[in-house]
């Protein structure tokens, strides 16, 4: 079988662009990195991917003002040239229209550093701190229009410990990012991940939201 070609989409350092990029070395890996895009032409992840190698872009958002669809557009003519067929948005700042996202609806991922449906949206770390939750992680799913809201792939969990600060869980959170990452781009480039009633289904058996467990007030 072929390796799906896939762009990851950053906009800051790229640690888990970076992950993918690693897991992708392999050549038994499903997908290839086929084109880095970030938003920002200062986003260190570009340099990062440029000395492992891979293709860059740049297509910064502010060029287009309020004008949303020639930003998406501008996008999609970069994601085609490469003749992409995979989107990894990883750390990837900007919010995609509902044109766009449908678009690429089934082959475009997000990763989320919470257990969704817990804590969606900025400073989870923060909040899952605040609010004395036991439990957090990180989730990759499948964008929707709807912000951190779509079909769940994979989760990691880790433990709050007593005496935790953010920058300690975000560090315990971001490991188990890059191995969930890898992990749940192999198995949709190896269409092993049906969406159903707007859940996944991995080789046939639903995916759970451990994230439906957490309090998340
Ligand atoms: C990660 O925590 C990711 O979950 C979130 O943004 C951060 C990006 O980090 N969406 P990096 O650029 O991958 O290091």
């Amino acid at each position: 079988m072929s390796r799906k070609r896939v762009a990851v989409l950053i906009s800051g350092r790229g640690s888990n662009m970076a992950a993918l990029i690693e897991a992708a070395k392999d050549s038994s890996y499903p997908a290839e990195i086929a084109l880095v895009l970030s938003n920002r032409e200062d986003a260190g992840g570009l340099l990062v991917a440029i000395a492992a190698g891979i293709a860059t872009e740049v297509v910064e958002h502010t060029q287009f003002g309020t004008d949303r669809a020639g930003f998406e557009g501008a996008l999609q003519a970069t994601l085609e040239k490469h003749h992409i067929e995979i989107v990894c948005l990883a750390g990837f700042m900007r919010l995609l229209t509902a044109e766009f996202v449908g678009r690429w609806q089934g082959r475009i991922l997000n990763i989320h550093p919470a257990l969704l449906p817990a804590f969606k949206g900025l400073d989870t770390h923060k909040r899952a701190l605040e609010a004395g939750a036991k439990v957090h992680g990180a989730t990759v799913h499948f964008v929707v229009p709807e912000m951190d809201s779509g079909p769940i792939i994979a989760q990691g969990a880790v433990s709050i410990l007593a005496g935790d600060t953010e920058e300690v869980l975000a560090a315990r959170v971001l490991k188990v990012e890059h191995r969930i990452y890898p992990l749940a781009l192999k198995l949709v480039a190896e269409g092993r991940v049906r969406v159903e009633n707007g859940h996944c289904l991995v080789d046939g058996v639903r995916v759970p939201d451990a994230g439906a467990a957490v309090p998340s007030a």
